[in-house]
């Protein structure tokens, strides 16, 4: 049995509801798995696990900086364990941009960071118009016509592929 630690970063909970799936699917083949939001900057006690993944969303073209810092603060630990990371956007709806090696955020991210993951995954996010405040609703509007994707500010759509985050559990487990 491995012990591992996902370590999230999310706005609107969206990332931290395919971490629940993760664990859920992890679990489920007899691991086990502590979810921690990297905002609290938890300390990885040596040995305490046996695997890491992080997984954050991105905002106006970029994760979280403290996603980036954390990963500087950490990048030794992160190393010494079988390790992954994953990234939530929309772009990634696009069948173009779905995969690690064609997501432009995630590969504009891995260029700024000097910790090379040993797995890495990309998820399509969902897009909750009605609990948006007012700018951030207009202005996913006009990204949204710009690339053909849904405008209605009623809507609340989930572009989540729950079987590939089903296989990133898989991966992660055989890690
Ligand atoms: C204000 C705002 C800005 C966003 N900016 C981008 C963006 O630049 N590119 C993108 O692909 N997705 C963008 N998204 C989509 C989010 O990545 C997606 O909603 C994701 O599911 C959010 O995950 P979270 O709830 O864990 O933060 C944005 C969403 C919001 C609400």
């Amino acid at each position: 049995m491995a012990r591992i630690l996902i370590l999230y970063s999310t706005t609107d909970g969206h990332t931290i509801e395919i971490c629940r799936r993760l664990k859920q699917t992890i679990e489920s083949r007899g691991h086990s798995v502590q979810l921690l939001d990297v905002k609290d900057d938890p300390e990885l006690a040596a040995g305490a696990f046996d695997k890491i993944v992080i997984g954050a969303s991105i905002r106006y073209g970029k994760h979280q900086p403290l996603v980036n810092q954390f990963i500087e603060k950490n990048q030794a630990t992160l190393e010494s364990h079988p390790n992954a990371f994953f990234s939530v956007n929309v772009v990634a709806r696009k069948p173009e941009k779905n995969r690690p090696e064609t997501n432009p955020y995630l590969q504009k991210f891995l260029k700024k960071i000097d910790w090379q993951p040993q797995l890495l995954g990309v998820f399509a996010g969902r897009i909750d118009y009605p609990s948006l405040g007012f700018m951030d609703k207009h202005m996913i509007r006009l990204i949204m016509w710009i690339t053909k994707g849904p405008t209605d500010p009623t809507l609340t759509v989930e572009f989540t592929d729950w079987q590939k985050v089903e296989e990133f559990a898989v991966m992660i487990a055989e890690l």
